[in-house]
């Protein structure tokens, strides 16, 4: 955890107060496996998974916007053949889980989840739908801003990253502790991906670029 990540205890996010540990953690030494693999590659990851808009009978609804993004290291290096997960709420702001059951509509044609690996340069590009704002019980009319989680793994799949991805001039940033968790403004900024008017495609979706920089002084935030 780097002093640029949300603290385990932000009493404003109700959750933290309960699961967040009282006494320092204890990291036990990484041994060869943790280090060396197994690790995921090109044979684990279809080309259709990048595109969580592709795996229904028919389109999904909502509006259909292509991530895209570099993932580098504190020294600018590409993270090469690296695998990113993510998963998002659909257009309604609704999760297929049981947990989410407020009165949003789900979408027969999204699931909300989808990976890909980032080629030689770092780069990793997704199609879905933008997600929508939900509720979250977490104070009085609480609505999370619309976000993409992100999940990273660096050398081995025993070191796994977790951050959010959100989207310029959200409304609801300013009532959100998660968001606001982050108390440096530049690193929190840095979770805002920014409109790609050069990633869209003409007539079919709109874009967005989200570089992410593990490590360093550019760091992006991330949850542990
Ligand atoms: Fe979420």
């Amino acid at each position: 955890m780097t002093t640029l990540d949300p603290p385990y205890l932000h009493p404003e996010y109700r959750s933290t107060v309960l699961r967040s540990p009282g006494k320092a953690l204890v990291m036990p030494p990484a041994g060869m496996t943790e280090l060396t693999g197994p690790k995921f590659g090109a044979g684990d990851v279809r080309d259709t998974d990048a595109d969580l808009t592709m795996h229904g009978n028919g389109e999904p609804i909502g509006e259909r916007i292509i991530v895209h993004g570099r993932v580098t290291d504190s020294q600018g290096r590409p993270l090469r053949a690296s695998l990113i997960e993510l998963w998002q709420a659909n257009s309604a702001g609704r999760y297929i889980h049981q947990g989410d059951q407020h009165p949003a509509p789900l979408d027969p044609n999204f699931v909300g989840a989808g990976r890909v690996l980032t080629d030689d340069d770092g780069h990793y590009r997704f199609v879905t739908v933008k997600p929508g704002p939900y509720p979250w019980r977490n104070h009085d009319n609480a609505w999370r801003p619309a976000h993409i989680h992100f999940s990273l793994f660096g050398r081995a799949f025993t070191q796994r990253l977790v951050t959010q991805m959100y989207f310029p001039g959200d409304p609801l940033f300013y009532q959100d502790p998660i968001f606001n968790a982050i108390r440096d403004e530049k690193a929190r900024q840095r979770l805002v991906s920014a409109y790609d008017h050069s990633a869209t495609r003409a007539e079919w979706a709109t874009g967005y670029r989200f570089d992410i920089v593990l490590g360093g002084a550019d760091a992006t935030p991330m949850e542990d």
